[in-house]
């Protein structure tokens, strides 16, 4: 059924578990996101990259909110790191309630401005508005450490942040990044847990592909009740379809197709068993 990411967010902080809200870019990330969530009765995010809208525009949300109201377990649709009021009205004009407005890439005061203004847009719409502050970028080789802190959030900007915007979840920067970690995966637990005794909202980590399970149940137990996966999604989908056509068995279209979501759906259930969403739905 089609849920509302807050409801989600919310069962998922109450219950101290986490919803992943995963990137999909085609049928094919729709069909293995819905599955893997039915099969081990887990709630579950269809995360829409503006890339992805600009290839698919309101076929792909269609898709999603179709998918969503077919399945048997709560399904939300959600707009990930929109970084202008375009691509947030296009979203909510196709029916999608829930949205990131991600000024991280301006300086924190404009960030607040931006987050401000789209957070009332969307909240005219009945939307539900996830921001950032602190700058999850790619794979940080070569940074400092003081480069690197820099980037983080800074727990009471937040809460001035949180207040100002009337945002209604927050993305942190811990540590996280987009993409592969080049580096092992070092997060800011103390941070974490320092925003967390400052702030009610529901807390968000992007960059999960990569991060190790005992980092994720660490989030969990310190707040997180919503991971992002891209990363590790799509790597699992050009694996198999690479496989699959260089094996030149003569596999036929849908069946590439057929192979390729279950090789999604492995990598999708794995981060469903992680996150601790699975049987609670
Ligand atoms: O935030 C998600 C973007 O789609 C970046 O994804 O880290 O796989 O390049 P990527
Ligand atoms: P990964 O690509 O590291 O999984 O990050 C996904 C993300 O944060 C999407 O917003
Ligand atoms: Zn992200
Ligand atoms: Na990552």
């Amino acid at each position: 059924m089609l849920a509302s990411t807050q409801e989600l967010l919310q069962t998922a902080r109450q219950n101290i578990y986490a919803i992943g809200a995963f990137n999909i870019y085609n049928l094919e990330g729709v069909k293995a996101v819905v599955s893997a969530a039915e099969t081990h009765r887990s709630a579950a995010m269809l995360q829409i990259h503006p890339s992805a809208l600009k290839y698919g525009r309101s076929a792909l949300v269609a898709m999603c909110l179709e998918a969503a109201r077919a399945a048997t377990v709560p399904i939300s649709v959600h707009l990930d790191h929109s970084t202008n009021a375009n691509d947030i009205r296009q979203a909510l004009t196709a029916g999608m309630n829930s949205i990131m407005a991600d000024g991280s890439h301006l300086p924190y005061a404009e960030n607040m401005v931006f987050t401000r203004e789209m957070t009332r847009l969307a909240h005219k719409s009945g939307a539900i508005v996830e921001a950032e502050i602190g700058r999850i970028s790619g794979t940080e080789d070569g940074l400092t450490i003081a480069e690197k802190e820099a980037k983080m959030t800074d727990p009471a900007q937040a809460v001035e942040f949180v207040r100002t915007t009337q945002v209604d979840a927050l993305a942190v920067t811990i540590g996280n990044v987009h993409g592969e970690y080049k580096n092992p995966p070092r997060l800011d637990f103390d941070r974490l847990a320092r925003i967390r005794r400052l702030i009610d909202i529901p807390l968000v980590l992007h960059g999960a592909s990569g991060l190790p399970g005992w980092m994720i149940s660490r989030s969990i137990q310190l707040g997180v009740c919503k991971f992002n996966v891209n990363t590790e999604i799509r790597q699992a989908y050009m694996r198999s379809l690479k496989q699959e056509v260089c094996a030149g068995n003569g596999s036929d279209l849908l069946d590439i197709a057929g192979v390729a979501i279950a090789a999604m759906q492995e990598a999708i259930a794995e981060k469903l068993h992680l996150f601790g969403s699975v049987g609670k739905a």
